[in-house]
């Protein structure tokens, strides 16, 4: 038993539009960037080819996120269960293509927005606060084909446009919102969020850097229109966080490590909490070969002038770095990798599993940054087990997020302002690394495999029940 929880936590659930809503091109929706990526296992080797060029080859690959769960059409199924759960909040994306399906036009498609109306109408109609991510590794493909992603300073504009629609629309019933989802993950893998593969320019840094310059400021405008409607709105960032560990005591791997945790954990937190780019800027651009960036007049102003308001991010695993072993152990991870950490388990896809770590994430972001911080994804991606009643009695899944929930509990006692817990998929959804159904993070059992074969039905989980049992006594009952 604990008593750290605040009454006003915000407990719930994530999703992303891409992942789940399927109907790809109903309703006026453009083609987006990840209804290009192909499902399976090879998702991101064939992504990161040279030759890949954001075709659709309908004839040689699956596209699972066309289908996602349907839940365009079964939407309210899918709020109901939240509800029933007793979600006090629900993270969820607009999709970029549903209202700007090309990503240049001038005016928004009606009908997109017609559908973010009635799932945030749906939403309120149960209490549950929702909490947008306005961009999810998700932007117009023409975007990223005709204009080269986000190095290309034209895509400011774009986003301005998208953002000041949707806030508008919606500021008044939506008080939370982040600009772009894991932001920092371009680092790695620049395809979900900057639209750039090796083809176009997604091989170099100089790139990946200007993209990010970008989005910083593409960030900022939206955190200034958000504001400007209505100073009481809350913009965070979206960071993905891996608590990261220096292999042993050796000095070498201390500082590789206070390095790692510079380039990939703070540097684009550092931009968009603190409003300026850190003092160990020039050192990673020699390090990669960036050489000056692009930065036009007032882009430093906005940047300072608007910087987030929370820290959203990402959980999942910690990370150990080892540079004195020339060839150490290595495991998976997501988008990245890492040396394996002989004290922890991994999961059946090889992300180490780390809830002490999370305790870690919460008081590092909290004593660097000083603003509220809130975990709007983790979980544990799994393959589960159906009985032939379609339940799955996911045990591991509840220790999972049980030890979890202990260390936040924990970080909660050491001070941190911690303003809520969002787990990911908190309904099976298509897999973003891999494209795959069968990695189920849900307490809601979809039927639909990866070849697209079931019926879509939902089924609850005896993760459901525990969940449920959880938000009813506010982090205190987690047997
Ligand atoms: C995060 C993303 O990286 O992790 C989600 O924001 C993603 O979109 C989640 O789905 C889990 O990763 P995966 O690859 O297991 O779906």
């Amino acid at each position: 038993m604990n008593k750290a929880f605040p009454d006003n936590f915000l407990w719930g659930g994530a999703t992303a539009a891409n992942q789940l809503e399927g109907a790809y091109l109903t309703d006026g929706k453009g083609l987006s960037v990840a209804d290009a990526m192909p499902g399976g296992k090879e998702r991101f080797k064939i992504i990161g080819s040279k030759e890949f060029v954001w075709q659709i080859d309908e004839a040689k690959y699956r596209y699972p996120n066309h289908k996602g769960i349907d839940h365009y059409q079964r939407f309210k199924e899918d709020i109901a269960l939240f509800a029933k759960m007793g979600f006090k909040c629900y993270r969820f994306s607009i999709a970029w293509s549903r209202i700007f399906p090309q990503g240049d036009e001038q005016t928004p498609n009606e009908k997109g927005l017609a559908f973010y109306d009635q799932l945030i109408d749906e939403c309120l109609k149960y209490g549950i606060e929702p909490v947008v991510t306005i961009s999810h590794y998700e932007m117009p493909l023409n975007l990223a084909k005709a204009y080269g992603g986000w190095k290309n300073r034209q895509l400011i504009d774009f986003y301005e446009r998208f953002a000041a629609v949707v806030l508008n629309r919606y500021y008044k019933k939506v008080r939370y919102w982040m600009t772009f989802n894991e932001i920092n993950s371009a680092f790695h893998f620049p395809a979900l969020s900057q639209g750039m593969v090796p083809s176009n320019g997604g091989d170099d840094y100089q790139n990946i850097f200007q993209a990010w310059h970008h989005q910083f400021v593409a960030s900022a405008k939206a955190v200034k229109i958000a504001h400007e409607l209505d100073p009481a709105v809350q913009v965070g960032c979206m960071l993905i966080y891996a608590t990261t560990y220096s292999y042993d005591a050796n000095p070498i791997n201390q500082v590789a490590t206070l390095i790692a945790n510079q380039e990939f954990n703070y540097f684009c937190g550092d931009v968009q909490i603190r409003g300026q780019y850190p003092a160990f800027t020039q050192r990673i651009f020699e390090k990669y070969g960036v050489t000056e960036l692009d930065i036009v007049d007032g882009d430093l102003s906005l940047l300072a002038d608007y910087p987030v308001d929370y820290i959203g991010f990402s959980y999942y695993m910690s990370m150990a770095v080892n540079e004195t072993d020339p060839d150490p152990e290595t495991s998976a991870g997501n988008l990245l990798g890492g040396v394996s950490n002989p004290f922890l388990k991994a999961s059946e896809w090889g992300w180490q599993i780390d809830p002490a770590g999370l305790r870690i994430a919460l008081n590092e972001l909290y004593d660097r940054y000083q603003k509220p911080v809130f975990i709007v994804e983790n979980g544990l991606g799994a393959l589960d087990q159906p009985d032939e009643n379609h339940y799955v009695a996911d045990d591991y899944r509840i220790d999972y997020l049980r030890a979890h929930i202990e260390a936040m509990a924990e970080a909660l006692q050491d001070g941190v302002d911690l303003m809520g817990y969002t787990p990911w998929g908190c309904i099976d959804l298509v897999s973003a690394s891999t494209g795959e159904m069968s990695k189920r993070y849900g307490f809601i059992y979809v039927d639909l495999d990866d070849e697209g074969n079931g019926t879509c039905d939902r089924f609850e989980k005896k993760s459901f029940d525990w969940y449920k049992k959880v938000i009813a006594s506010k982090g205190q009952d987690l047997s």
